[in-house]
């Protein structure tokens, strides 16, 4: 009686399955890829697998051959025409091979921010120190902002007293750091960064980045994480570069029209930003942000402010009772960090852009001792990069105290910061990494102050005799 039951369920079954076939398009066998039409009868597994008799015949002469020979190899097992690789995996359930990998989500579960872990600023300020040398104030002001920026951010739904937002602008020459202390921080904090090129952005409509994007590539660092990119840090670099141009009877779209539509980013307000892309267009689909708690943080190097900070203090010193001699502040060293509002309206910064930016602060120019520390102390500093190249070859590389002067000194004299240290050692250090590895007994390599001069050569000392001359060097 059962029996007949179940035949009877089965052949319902089968029935239905045939129903649905007559919608399905044709079957194809899982291994071989052959329509029923050219491989005859399938033999239906569960899953949606299908398998030709062929196939299946050439599986069970494979196994039994195997099995009867002493290593039975299981990659044989599917060694057939048509079949390069299979994985086994994707038989059992062949449509979840095809899927995109889905974005981590794992990241989301732990808290966002934890007001216990943030670092106190002197913490941040000495880690820090580690790779950026002098530029004190900066780092000071930068790991202050950036401290109060998580607390307030942390604090936001306990408090009723809303911490205003602290952006941002940093002021220096170039090369002196600004974007590399930017880097350096992001690299501590544990947050999102998104560094951004104001030379790039123009008005929505124009060629060159939407002013939104900036909030996308803040997106993008944060995994599409809203609420992480809500938190975190944007960089715009080259800020100086969208100064209002100076008569001009075109569009500004790419100078003054960008400082307003940057406006409302900095002060805080839902951005639709496309995911994904750098600009809106139909295929892509759009979120909001909130950029009321990211922290802005602009940089420039302002070329010529020096002029008009230089103007303004000549017009106010030679009025009256304190007049003084006209020239006296063409070498201040200083005179960046006497910089106002005002001279930066002057440089063509619109008043609304510059009040959202309530810290302003300026970095020093390099002068030649930061510049010998530059080359040698850091982490991650130049010479320790050469010194671990000749290591590898086991050659010691010392650099005597007159020679990392006369670098730095060079570097000074191309007054382009800190990058011409690279250049400048490149060129000396082409013909040793030249010479240096032909020769085996060469133990020590030491650059001398007459060496970069081009009076003499470097000190080269063989193996073995490296201790003794050393020991009298000390
Ligand atoms: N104070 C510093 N301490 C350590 N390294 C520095 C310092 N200043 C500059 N450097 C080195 O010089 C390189 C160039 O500096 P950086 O990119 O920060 O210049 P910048 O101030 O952004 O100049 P620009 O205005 O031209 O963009 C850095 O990658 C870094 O290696
Ligand atoms: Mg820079």
């Amino acid at each position: 009686m059962s029996d007949k039951y179940n035949d009877d369920i089965i052949e319902e079954e089968i029935q239905n399955e045939d129903d649905d076939n007559k919608y399905e398009s044709e079957k194809f066998c899982t291994l071989c890829r052959r329509s029923e039409k050219q491989a005859g009868k399938m033999i239906d597994l569960p899953n949606n697998i299908h398998i030709c008799s062929d196939c299946m015949q050439k599986s069970f002469d494979s196994m039994n051959q195997q099995m009867s020979s002493s290593n039975f190899n299981y990659n044989d097992l599917f060694n057939m025409p048509n079949i390069s690789m299979i994985d086994l995996s994707s038989l059992q359930n062949p449509t979840q091979h095809q899927k995109v990998k889905p974005k981590k989500k794992e990241k989301k579960a732990e808290p966002v921010l934890d007001l216990k872990k943030i670092p106190a600023p002197h913490k941040i300020k000495a880690t820090l120190d580690e790779y950026v040398i002098g530029q004190e104030h900066a780092k000071k002001v930068m790991s202050v902002a950036v401290y109060n920026h998580y607390k307030r951010v942390a604090t936001d739904t306990m408090d009723d007293i809303a911490i205003e937002k602290s952006n941002m602008l940093m002021i220096g020459p170039t090369g002196c750091g600004k974007t590399y202390l930017v880097k350096t921080l992001a690299k501590l904090l544990d947050v999102p960064l998104a560094i951004a090129d104001a030379t790039s952005l123009t008005e929505a409509g124009y060629i060159g980045d939407d002013i939104e994007s900036v909030v996308s590539k803040l997106l993008a660092a944060a995994d599409n994480d809203v609420e992480k990119a809500e938190h975190g840090i944007i960089f715009i670099d080259e800020i100086d570069k969208i100064a209002k141009k100076k008569n001009t009877n075109q569009r500004d779209v790419s100078g003054e029209a960008v400082q307003q539509g940057m406006l409302k980013l900095l002060e805080g307000a839902d951005v639709e930003v496309p995911i994904g892309a750098n600009s809106k267009n139909a295929m892509v689909p759009l979120t909001t942000v909130n950029t009321r708690n990211i922290l802005f943080i602009c940089g420039g190097a302002f070329p010529d402010i020096e002029d008009i900070i230089k103007e303004r203090l000549n017009k106010q010193a030679s009025i009256g009772f304190y007049a003084d001699l006209k020239d006296k502040y063409d070498n201040d060293p200083h005179l960046l960090e006497k910089v106002t509002v005002e001279d930066l309206r002057n440089f063509g910064m619109i008043p609304e852009f510059l009040g959202r930016l309530p810290i302003i602060f300026t970095l020093n120019g390099l002068d030649e001792d930061m510049m010998v520390k530059i080359l040698s102390e850091p982490r991650n500093a130049i010479l320790k990069q050469y010194q671990k190249l000749l290591a590898l070859d086991e050659v010691k590389l010392e650099f005597d105290d007159g020679a990392l002067h006369a670098i730095a000194a060079k570097a000074m004299e191309k007054d382009t910061g800190a990058r011409a240290l690279r250049a400048i050692l490149e060129e000396y250090m082409l013909d040793i990494m030249y010479e240096i590895p032909k020769d085996d007994s060469i133990g020590e390599v030491i650059i001398t102050k007459e060496y970069i001069e081009g009076t003499g050569g470097p000190q080269i000392l063989l193996r073995g005799q490296e201790v003794p001359l050393l020991t009298e060097n000390n």
